[in-house]
C-alpha cells in the first residue's frame, strides 16, 4: 500500500511516503521553499500545503498521485472544539474550515488524486506513531510505552500510551488549556524570542540561570496524577519584565527560564513515572515539540524509570507526516518497518554535482581521499561546509548538511555563531566517533545518533574540545558509526589521526534566519555568502581563496 503522509495544519509542513510499511522518503517544505518552518502557525495559513515536498516524495518513488492508495492528514477536525479552552477563538473555525477542505486542496495540488483517499489521523496519534512505530526494534519499536507532548493538537496537549504488537492503546490525554508546550511557548515570547520556533534557544538560556522562581512556577506547572498535568496560567509579568525582541535576555530571564525548565522536567518525570507503572515497559519512545528539549530528555534518562528512551529526530510537527502514514500502515499492513535513519530527503549524484559546479564556474577538485583532505583542512582550523548524501528529516544536521569546525579552538564557537547570526549564549554541538564517545561523554544514552540528549563532557576533555562545551559542562552529542555513515565516520577517524581528537564541531549548514541547506545550489549560495573556507559537495571540493590568504 502506498501512503503519502502530510503535515500542514500548524507549521513545519512536511510530506512522507510509506510503501508497504516501509519509509521511502520524508522531507520538510522549508527545505524547498527556503522559508524557515514553512509557514506561521496561524489559523489563516492552514490551507497551505507542503506542495513541493509532496511532489518530490512521489517523484522520488516514481509514483503519480493516482497511484496512491491513501493520503493521511495529521489533524482530525472531528476532534476539535473551536469554542473549547485553549483555542484560538474567532480564528479556530477558519482553521477547521480549511482542514475540512484539505482533501480538495490536496487533489488540486496533486492532480489525479481522488479526494476520497484522504483520511485524517489525530495529531497526537500521528506524533505517537512517529516514535513508537519508527523506532528500531532494539529501542522498543512496536512494543513500547509512548509519550507525546507539544503545544496542542485538536483539543489536547499530550498523549501517553503503549504500543503492543504495533498497535496503540491510549492511556491518557491531557485536555487543553493545560499544556507544557504552550507554557514553554509563552516563556519563549516573554524572554524576547519567536514563539513556536525559538524554544531551543530558551533551553540554552536556562543553563545560564538558577531556578530561583521554581516554587512560584510549580503553582502552575506540576504533575497532578493519573497521567495528567497542571500547566497553564503563569502570570509572566509578575515574575520578570518582558524582554523586548532583539535585546539580550538578562540574568533574571535566565533564572525564569531555568525555573520553567526545572518545573517542566519535574512534571514530565511525574507523568512518565505513572506511564511506567501502568505499562511496565522497559522502553519509552517520545515525540512532539517538547521531546526536542534534549536537557529534559537526558533528565528523563537519568532519573526516569525507563531503561531505554528513544526520541524521534523529527519530533516537531514535521514528524507527523511520517507518523500519520505509519499509523495508517499499521492498521492495514502486516507490519511496519522502523525508519531507516534521518537521511530521508533529497540527494544528488556525482554527475549532477559536477554539472552544477561547472555551471557555477568555480574552481573545484576531486580529491582521491575526500575524508583525509577535509580532515587536514579542519586540523588547520578551516570552517567546512559538508554536503553529503540525502538531507535530514528534522531540525538537526547529522552529517549530511553540516557546518564543521575544529573543537580545539574556543573562538570557533563565536566564528560559527557569526556565520549563522546566532546569539552568543548558544552552544554548538560535537559530533564524535561512536567507538570513542564513551571515553569523552557520559550522563546520557550512547550511542546517540540524533543529537537529542545532552551529555557531560569528561573533565579531562573539556580543555581539549572547548568549542563544544556549554557553560554548564555539557554537550549535545551526535555519535557517528561506520555502519550508518561510513564517510563521516572516516572523516572523524582521519581527523583524529591528524589532531588526536575524535570530535568535530557540527552545526546545521545555513546562514542566519535561513532553513538548512538542502540542494547543492543552496550549498553554493551559502558558501558564497559566508566566511566558510571549504565546501565538500559530494566528492568535490571548492576552496575559498580569501584576500587574507586563507585557506590557512
Ligand atoms: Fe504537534
Amino acid at each position: 500500500m502506498r501512503i503519502l503522509g502530510v503535515n500542514a495544519v500548524f507549521h513545519d509542513p512536511a510530506a512522507a511516503l510509506v510503501v508497504d510499511g516501509r519509509t521511502v522518503a520524508a522531507a520538510e517544505e522549508e527545505r524547498f521553499s527556503r522559508r524557515k518552518h514553512g509557514k506561521e502557525a496561524v489559523p489563516f495559513s492552514a490551507w497551505e500545503l507542503p506542495v513541493q515536498s509532496m511532489r518530490w516524495c512521489l517523484e522520488h518513488a516514481g509514483l503519480r498521485p493516482a497511484d496512491l492508495d491513501a493520503v493521511t492528514y495529521s489533524y482530525d477536525p472531528s476532534l476539535a472544539d473551536p469554542e473549547g479552552p485553549g483555542q484560538d477563538r474567532g480564528w479556530e473555525r477558519l482553521r477547521l474550515f480549511y482542514v475540512e477542505r484539505a482533501p480538495y486542496f490536496l487533489a488540486t495540488a496533486l492532480p489525479g488524486l481522488d479526494p476520497a483517499k484522504v483520511s485524517y489521523v489525530p495529531h497526537h496519534v500521528a506524533h505517537a506513531a512517529s516514535a513508537g512505530l519508527a523506532a528500531p526494534p532494539e529501542a522498543g519499536g512496536g512494543e513500547c510505552a509512548v509519550f507525546v507532548a507539544d503545544g496542542r493538537g485538536e483539543s489536547t496537549s499530550h498523549l501517553a500510551g503503549v504500543y503492543t504488537g504495533g498497535q496503540l492503546e491510549v492511556l491518557a490525554r491531557q485536555p487543553l488549556p493545560e499544556s507544557l508546550g504552550l507554557v514553554y511557548e509563552e516563556l519563549t515570547e516573554h524572554v524576547g524570542f519567536h514563539r513556536s520556533s525559538d524554544e531551543y534557544k530558551v533551553m540554552a538560556l536556562a543553563s545560564y540561570g538558577e531556578p530561583t522562581m521554581l516554587d512560584r512556577i510549580r503553582e502552575h506547572v506540576r504533575y497532578e496524577g493519573d497521567g495528567l498535568l497542571r500547566a497553564s496560567g503563569v502570570d509572566w509579568k509578575s515574575l520578570a519584565a518582558p524582554c523586548p525582541p532583539g535585546q539580550e535576555p538578562s540574568k533574571e530571564h535566565a533564572d525564569l527560564a531555568a525555573s520553567v525548565q526545572t518545573a517542566m522536567e519535574e512534571a514530565l518525570l511525574g507523568v512518565l513515572g505513572w506511564l511506567h507503572r501502568r505499562t511496565g515497559r522497559a522502553h519509552l519512545t517520545m515525540a512532539g515539540g517538547v521531546a526536542l528539549n534534549c536537557v529534559a530528555n537526558s533528565r528523563i534518562v537519568r532519573e526516569g524509570p525507563f531503561e531505554h528512551v528513544w526520541v524521534q529526530p523529527a519530533s516537531g510537527d514535521a514528524g507527523t507526516a511520517l507518523g500519520g502514514a505509519l499509523h495508517l500502515a499499521s492498521l492495514v499492513e502486516d507490519g511496519v518497518a522502523p525508519m531507516p535513519g534521518a537521511d530521508l530527503g533529497r540527494s544528488w549524484d556525482e554527475d549532477d554535482l559536477w554539472e552544477l559546479l561547472r555551471e557555477a564556474d568555480v574552481e573545484f577538485e576531486r580529491p582521491e581521499d575526500l575524508a583525509d583532505t577535509v580532515a587536514r583542512a579542519l586540523n588547520d582550523n578551516a570552517l567546512v561546509a559538508w554536503f553529503q548524501g540525502a538531507s535530514e528529516y528534522g531540525p538537526r544536521a547529522l552529517g549530511h548538511r553540516s557546518l564543521l569546525a575544529n573543537p580545539a579552538y574556543p573562538d570557533n564557537l563565536e566564528r560559527l555563531n557569526r556565520v549563522k547570526g546566532r546569539e552568543r549564549f548558544r552552544p554548538v554541538a560535537p559530533m564524535v566517533s561512536e567507538r570513542r564517545a564513551a571515553e569523552i561523554f557520559s550522563g546520557g544514552p550512547l550511542p546517540s545518533p540524533y543529537m537529542l540528549f545532552v551529555h557531560d563532557v569528561h573533565p579531562a576533555w573539556r580543555e581539549r574540545v572547548p568549542a563544544v562545551v556549554h557553560v554548564d559542562g555539557t554537550a549535545r552529542v551526535q555519535t557517528v558509526s561506520a555502519e550508518d555513515d561510513p564517510l563521516t565516520a572516516r572523516l572523524l577517524d582521519r581527523f583524529e589521526e591528524h589532531s588526536g581528537t575524535p570530535v568535530l564541531v557540527n552545526t546545521s549548514l545555513n546562514t542566519a534566519g535561513r532553513p538548512m541547506v538542502d540542494s547543492p545550489r543552496d550549498a553554493l549560495e551559502c558558501f558564497g555568502s559566508a566566511p566558510v573556507d571549504l565546501l565538500a559537495l559530494g566528492p568535490f571540493i571548492v576552496r575559498r581563496h580569501s584576500r587574507q590568504g586563507a585557506l590557512r
